[in-house]
Order: structure tokens, then sequence, then C-alpha cells
């Protein structure tokens, strides 16, 4: 225990046994009351049902500038290379800090994230840990000459500026500061141990020369979205781990095919493999399958081990939103956003038992140890969730599923023989703290209605939960289970809204957005203790302010009533940026967001800039003088300290 002040137990039990007692606990209210308050510490809604939006919306901008609406403001908390863990150094503004100094300092990408508050067990609103995602690299820019020349270090600093992160922050004088040298400040990264845990371990298909066993992997990478657990852990998310491996010997296995291995020369253009073997997809054919994994670590103790849990199956993992069934076991819904396959499927796992009192040690074992589902939504707005159980559903040993192992390892292929529904790019969820109601975010799928998506014979048209083809602007999809218990089997479900360009010719890019705002591609999103729905948005930079998207402007935030429909747009981010991230301070009165990847190329998916011009498309936050754009936490406040949105 790193801390002075020891937990009590539990930090779910104990912080909601302490607002809404121990029978109510133990009894059918748990989900909708625990989740609330973890979300947001018991702040109350609005009373008398007053207006749940009381800000006046910012309007579209093409600024490399954050904005904020009238009355709120916003610092920077902690940008890529500011130090993290002790004795590391300030950030070099030429990037000519060394793979070792990066691997101590904030990695390149911030996406997931989650306040954890000190001390441990507190509902402080001024002291915390953030632990965070840092998805994935612009190696042009991690160097002052970018991918010019290539070296072993080079690919180690790309290694070190992936993976994760917890630093200390503390709110002092109404600013938010990173703690210089703090002993929870840590770095994971492309190369630290992970132990394997759950049906997957040990398998063959998850054995390599490196880790004869199956059960011992290094490093996490493209961590997309997060999660978090009753026992005050963090969740991470593996997303788009296929971007680094290379099979270019024209003779791709089922399994690397169906996840989308590239089979180019240059992949994706990261250039491990050209300097560690693992990523060599013909030499290590398994490598990949130790990758696309939900993971865990403790915050609060910076010697954890890590670890992935393959029982809630290997997919592009988004993210991973908790929910509480009746009977308290853990639930966790879960999207497959494949940037290359787009249809894909939603899921969900829920543990065969609850929660323990107590930490991560008393809770080692609960995400281990559960039921794998994936949905199909029906056209009446009915909706299932079939269980990706090895034997049941078709998912016998003649379909390639001889154990649970491989029904979790290719648990896309489980997902298509038990009939899913094939869904536009499923990013974020949110589960609403007082309904349980769950919203999740589909991007776009220019693919739909259009060509055959790769795990199907035929092409694929609209659908009712996948109503446009193409769908180039996305839109929101949620559902309440039967009875209003997350472990049900069965929901309801109704498409929220559709995002799009109101003033567009084209009906299919209109979107139906009350209010008439426009924006596309929603992707974070999160709900807040008093029930506002917090969409985030991640148009691609060749699409920015272009084309269909030519009066969308940069990406942005919106805050959303899920009562009334009702959308206002509370932030818009500085150039080539995706928004991402949305975290509320127990009182609600600081929101951490995180600007991903400012300046993004307009080239080909990933987007690279030029290294001679780093700040050609943005300088932010620093201006010309900090020599590149970096991704950042940001802080915002109301001026006058109040509740943010209202
Ligand atoms: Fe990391 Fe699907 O966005
Ligand atoms: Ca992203
Ligand atoms: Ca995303």
């Amino acid at each position: 225990m790193a801390d002075s002040v020891r937990p009590r137990g539990n930090v779910f039990d104990d912080l909601v046994a302490a607002r809404i007692g121990r029978r109510e606990l133990l009894g059918g209210s748990l989900g909708a009351a625990a989740l609330g308050f973890l979300n947001g510490c018991g702040v109350s809604p609005p009373a008398h049902g007053g207006p749940l939006l009381g800000f006046t919306s910012v309007p579209i901008s093409r600024a490399d500038a954050v904005a904020v609406p009238e009355g709120y403001t916003w610092q920077v908390v902690n940008a890529w290379g500011d130090p993290i863990m002790p004795g590391a150094p300030a950030f070099k503004s030429d990037a000519s800090q060394s793979a070792a100094e990066q691997a101590m300092q904030s990695g390149m990408f911030h996406d997931g994230m989650h306040f954890f508050p000190l001390p441990k067990g507190s509902t402080s609103s001024t002291h915390g840990l953030i632990a965070i995602n840092f998805e994935y690299t612009d190696d042009n820019l991690l160097s002052p000459d970018g991918m010019g020349s290539w070296s072993a270090e080079k690919v180690q600093k790309s290694k070190n500026a992936h993976g994760l992160g917890v630093y200390e922050v503390r709110l002092d004088g109404g600013r938010w500061l990173t703690v210089a040298d703090s002993r929870y400040g840590r770095r994971i990264t492309a190369d630290t141990p992970f132990r394997i845990q759950g049906p997957a371990a040990g398998h063959a298909w998850m054995r390599t020369a490196e880790d004869p066993s199956g059960t011992r992997v290094r490093g996490t990478f493209q961590n997309c979205a997060n999660g978090y657990t009753p026992w005050g852990t963090y969740l991470s998310c593996e997303e788009n781990f296929t971007a680094y491996f290379v099979n270019d010997s024209g003779r791709i296995p089922r399994l690397q095919d169906r996840y989308g291995i590239p089979t180019t020369k240059d992949g994706w253009g990261f250039r491990w493999h050209e300097f560690d073997e693992r990523f060599d997809a013909v030499r290590h054919p398994n490598e990949s399958n130790r990758f696309g994994w939900v993971v865990e670590f403790d915050p609060y103790d910076p010697a954890s081990e890590p670890v992935k849990h393959t029982a809630m199956g290997r997919i592009a993992h988004e993210g991973a939103a908790l929910s509480i069934a009746r009977d308290g076991r853990v639930v966790y819904y879960m999207g497959d956003d494949d940037y290359r396959s787009k249809f894909e499927h939603v899921y969900k796992f829920v543990s065969r038992r609850p929660s323990a009192r107590g930490g991560w040690a008393e809770n080692r074992d609960v995400l281990d140890d559960g039921t794998l589902y994936a949905a199909r939504f029906n056209a009446d707005g009915s909706g299932e969730w079939i269980e990706l159980v090895q034997g049941r559903n078709g998912l016998t040993a003649e379909r390639g599923f001889p154990s649970q192992a491989e029904v979790v390892i290719d648990a896309r292929t489980a997902g298509d023989v038990v009939g899913a529904t094939y869904m536009d790019r499923p990013e974020w969820l949110a589960v609403h703290p007082r309904t349980q109601e769950v919203y999740v975010t589909l991007s776009n799928n220019t693919a739909r209605g259009k060509g055959k998506p790769l795990q199907r014979a035929e092409a694929l048209g609209a659908d009712g939960a996948n109503p446009r083809a193409p769908n180039l602007m996305g839109h929101i999809v949620r559902w309440r289970e039967a009875g209003g218990d997350a472990a049900a089997t069965s929901f309801r479900w109704d498409v929220f809204l559709q995002a799009g360009e109101p003033t567009h010719e084209d009906p299919l890019k209109r979107g139906n957005v009350a209010g008439g705002l426009a924006f596309a591609q929603p992707d974070g999103c999160h709900i807040d203790a008093r029930g506002v729905l917090w969409i985030q948005t991640d148009s691609s930079a060749q699409n920015m302010a272009s084309g269909d998207w030519k009066l969308i402007g940069n990406n942005q935030m919106l805050a959303a009533d899920p009562s009334t429909g009702e959308v206002r747009r509370f932030l818009s981010g500085p150039v080539g940026c995706e928004v991402t991230a949305v975290q509320l301070t127990p009182d609600l009165r600081t929101m951490f967001v995180n600007i991903q990847h400012p300046g993004e190329a307009p080239l080909p998916h990933p987007g690279r800039n030029d290294p001679a011009r780093p700040t050609a498309i943005s300088s932010w936050p620093d201006g010309a003088a900090g020599g590149r754009p970096r991704s950042a936490t940001i802080a915002i406040r109301r001026r006058d300290g109040g509740i943010v949105g209202t």
C-alpha cells in the first residue's frame, strides 16, 4: 500500500456503503446508485427538472486553439514529454530526448484516462492520480529528423512513447499541477512485462520463441479507451494492435487475416519489425495473438505487475464500460473498432462472481472467469446477447473452437458464427449512472452498402441499428437491458442520434441532431453523475474542414441531454486534433479532457508530419516557439468554481 491513508477495503463497497447503506448495496438497487456514486460521488441532478445543460454553445472553429464556453477557463496539465517518473528530465522542444528519457516522460498521444482520488479511498477533488493511455506516435515528430534515418534507438523510443502512464495531479491556487518526482509516477511501455490470465493463458496459439509458456508477454500498445474496476484498478484496451506487425510472405494464416495483420513490407509504417523481430509476423506468427486484450494494473501501486485478461475476448478493443448486475456481478460493455474491416461487433462480459471487499488482491481473478457475449440488434428494436461459449451456438471444434481459448483469441470469428450484428465501427460506450442505459458511439462506416465486409460473402446494406449506407457521419445507439439488469441476455435499443451537417444537400449526411448542431464521427463518450452524455469527435485530418465536412470544422466535444436529445457544443479543439477522454472530479468542478495528435497530417492513416516543418499544421499548445505540437491533458473549470456543464 503506497499511501499513508490505507483504504478500509474495497473502494467500491466503501464509497457506496457510506452513501446508501449496506442493505441497499446487496439488494436490487446496487447498480444505478453505485455507479452514480462512483462516476461523480453522488451529486444529484438539478432539482425540479431544471435544465441539465446551462452553457452557451461555442461556434464551429478552424483555429489552432482550444475554445470553451464563456465563463470557463482551461489549462494544460500534462503534455507529451513532460516528466512523469522521479528523476525524469524536462521535454526538449526539438524532441532530442533519448529513448531512455522518453520512458520516464509522458508518452506521445494521450487517449483514454481515469481520475483516481488521493488518498486512496477518498473522494478528493483536489488531489489524485491520472492513469492514462498513450495510444500511438507520429515518429516524424518523435525525433529531430523524424524517420529520415531509422535505427534500433528510434524503434526503442517509439516503443517507449507508447503504452500507459500514471501521473499525480494537485489543484493549487486554482490551477492543476503535475506533481514532480511523484512516487506514483509510472510508465508502462511496449516492453513492460505482463502476465497473461484467463482461458487463453498457456494455449498453443499464445506461445512464442520468447515465451514458450504462453503466459508472459512484453508490452501494450495502441491503448485507446479504458475502464476502471470496482476494486480501484485501471483498465486499458488494446485497439489497433495489428499496426506494428508485418507478414509480407503472401501466405497469411486465417487468424492473422481475420484480424488484419498488414501484408505489405512497410505495414502501417511503424517499422518496429526492422529492429525487433517479435513484430515479424512470418517468423513469429503467434506474437500478435498476445495483443488485442483488456489489460489491468493498480495505479496506486507502481510496483504492481500488469495483467492481460483473456476471458474478455481479443478484438480491437476500444474501451470497457463498467456496469453492475443486480446480484453484484461485474459487467463490461466493449466495442470492436477496426479501422480496416469496419464491420465488427459489440461485446459484453459478465463475471461469474461479484467483486469481493478489498482491493486487487481480493479480486485477482474476477475478470478471468465469466461469460463473453456478442450483441444482435434486431430490426424491431429488440436485441439479444449471444453467449460466446465453447460448445454452444455453433462454437464447436468442427468450426475451429475446440476449447474456450480459441473462442476468446478468435472472438471476432466467434461473433460471426453466432450471428452477432456487424456495426459501424463501435467505439466508446458509456453507462448512465441512474438508468443504467448504455450508449455506444459508432463513428462511421464508409463501406456499408458499398462492398463486401472482409468476413462476409455478401455486401451489407443499412439495417435498423446502422441506418445509413454509406454512413459517413456516424451515430449513437443506446439500449436498456431486460428488467434493468446488466446481466440480462436481452435488451431494447434505439438510435439516440445521427451526426451530420444539417445543411448538407445529401439527406444521408445531414443527421438529425436536435438544435441542428454540425458534428461528425462521435467517438469518445462518457456520462457524468448528473446524467450529461459527453460526446467527443474524431474526424480524420484528411476529411476535416473539406468536402462533405467543409462546414464542420475542427474536432469537438458536445454535451447531450439523454432525455430530451438536446445537444450543445462545449469545446472545439486545435487543428488536426482528436478530442478524447473526459473525466470529472468527484465534485464535478474540474473536467479533464485529452487533446490527441494536434496537427495530424492529412495523409493516409496514420498521418505523419514533415520533420523539417513540425509546426506546419499545428503548434498547439506551446506556440511556434515550442518546436512541435504536443498531445496533452487539459483541465477545464468554471471561472466561478461551479459545476461543469450547468
Ligand atoms: Fe482509438 Fe477507435 O479509436
Ligand atoms: Ca485515437
Ligand atoms: Ca476512438
